[in-house]
């Protein structure tokens, strides 16, 4: 069995930092000892990781990423191959993507899809939620199937009418199947048809440039939809993820529901708390760039997030990965924001961002793994196996430097896309070895990993309810 010692580094879990050495066996950490007693002891093994003055961390958990979804006319533009080697490149070890059941189709269907897309080519370990576009008595009967096989985690949309829309009769149904069946649902908060009419309106008065997709698609339809989720899964006795959280007022919503004690649960995405209007408003439809729903909001919304995440009203922060390229694809609106396929790149840089944020004092190095390790694994039925660093689970693990210096470009990213939404941005820390289940992936930046080696994990119910 294929031995690796890491010695010297501080191992950093949601729950504690200690100056450790640890023992990865034959894919599983194996032990962790003092420091010095690998120097001690002569632990045997074939690979040993000086991890001085750097920190050892549990590998990255993004629980919401497209890679190759078909939206807006065009694809996303990571396939499972590449999205999954950038997320190793940036530290993630585990993605859960999103199988889409297609209008007048089965889920199983839609899920056997995904399985053949991703089957023999990811870097890392990949998990699927699936996106209910079809609630109906027999896709209900088949959520019960879902989470008794792994796929523990349904996504539905009070957004995109005519595309993903579900309406308030079949988000209660699917709601109330779920407290049935222990599965998690998963809601994309926005009132789509009222953010249709505004859209419309919007053309027609000649406001066709992307910030008007910002403006369309108004904090108020946001805030109100997250409210009426909140109400349909009290009344279906749910628990409800609202994902990709992005105004303040929907933070207040999700943290009104704790508050009365409801299972209620948020995500938000480093575009969220990094970007704003101001880059939807960039001259000569550089804006599209920046084009996702939620959208970006005015910068003022930033500290509500950061507090939300501090305080717990948020738990998670997943990236929403979804790219599209400038050229060919987001220049598909010009002329009509509303033909923009919505969607950014983020995978590659979530675990860097996010430790930036510690450098910057938004939160604490042990939140920055709760948030981006723990808490997706523990909401999403992974955790122990992955999400931290003990005896026993999954050796995903992390050698990042604390010190280094990166500046973000399209011109070093690893992501299949033309732009970088963090162009020239400066972050101090930065990866430096990668490994899945014990098996180097990113050794002293270089990467050395291979398609095929990630492995499909099934998912067992929510630990977080
Ligand atoms: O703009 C986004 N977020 N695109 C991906 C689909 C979704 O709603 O998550
Ligand atoms: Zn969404
Ligand atoms: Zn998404």
């Amino acid at each position: 069995m294929s031995r690796t010692v890491i010695h010297g580094g501080l191992v950093i879990t949601a729950s504690d930092e200690i100056h450790a050495d640890v023992l990865v066996e034959g894919g599983r950490v194996a032990a962790l000892a003092a420091p010095g007693t690998d120097a001690a002891a002569g632990w045997s093994a074939e690979r040993r990781i000086d991890a001085t003055g750097k920190y050892v961390i549990p590998g990255g958990v993004d629980a919401h990423t497209h890679m190759e979804m078909p939206f807006g006319g065009t694809y996303a533009a990571d396939t499972f191959e590449t999205g999954t080697r950038a997320a190793a490149w940036g530290g993630t070890t585990t993605i859960v993507d999103f199988a889409i059941q297609s209008m007048g189709r089965s889920l199983r269907e839609g899920l056997d899809a995904w399985f053949e897309k991703a089957d023999g080519r990811c870097a890392v370990d990949y998990g699927f939620h699936m996106i209910l576009s079809d609630v109906n008595e027999s896709s209900l009967k088949e959520m019960d199937r879902l989470v008794a096989e792994g796929i523990t985690s349904f996504k539905l949309f009070m957004a995109y009418p005519g595309v993903f829309y579900s309406d308030d009769g079949q988000i209660l149904r699917a709601m109330q199947r779920a407290s049935g069946n222990g599965g998690l649902i998963m809601m994309h908060a926005e009132n789509g048809i009222a953010i249709d009419v505004l859209v419309e309106q919007a053309l027609a008065e000649g406001r066709t440039d992307p910030r008007y997709h910002g403006d369309v698609r108004k904090v108020a339809l946001e805030a109100e939809a997250t409210h009426r989720a909140v109400q349909l899964a009290r009344v279906a006795g749910a628990p409800l993820y609202v994902v990709h959280v992005s105004a303040d007022e929907a933070v207040a919503e999700i943290a009104a529901a704790r508050h009365k004690g409801l299972p209620v649960f948020g995500e938000t995405c480093p575009q969220y708390l990094f970007l704003s209007t101001d880059n939807l408003a960039e001259p000569d439809f550089e804006g599209a760039k920046y084009v996702c729903s939620t959208p970006l909001r005015p910068r003022e919304h930033q500290e509500a997030l950061w507090r939300g995440l501090r305080n717990n009203e948020l738990q998670v922060v997943s990236t929403d990965h979804c790219p599209f390229c400038f050229s060919g694809q987001k220049e598909m609106g010009r002329g009509d924001f509303s033909k923009i396929p919505n969607g950014m790149p983020g995978v590659e840089h979530r675990m860097d961002l996010l430790h930036q944020a510690v450098v910057e004092g938004h939160i604490s190095r042990r939140r920055w793994i709760e948030i981006a390790c723990a808490a997706p694994a523990r909401m999403f039925g992974l955790y122990p196996r992955k999400g931290t660093i003990a005896p026993g689970t999954d050796a995903d693990i992390v050698v990042y430097d604390p010190e280094a210096e990166q500046v973000l470009s399209a011109e070093t990213h690893h992501m299949n896309v033309d732009y970088s939404a963090y162009e020239g941005k400066r972050i101090t820390g930065r990866v430096e070895t990668v490994l899945s289940r014990g098996v180097p992936v990113i050794e002293d930046g270089a990467y050395v990993g291979h398609a095929g080696h990630g492995a499909y994990v099934p998912r067992g119910l929510s630990q977080n309810l």
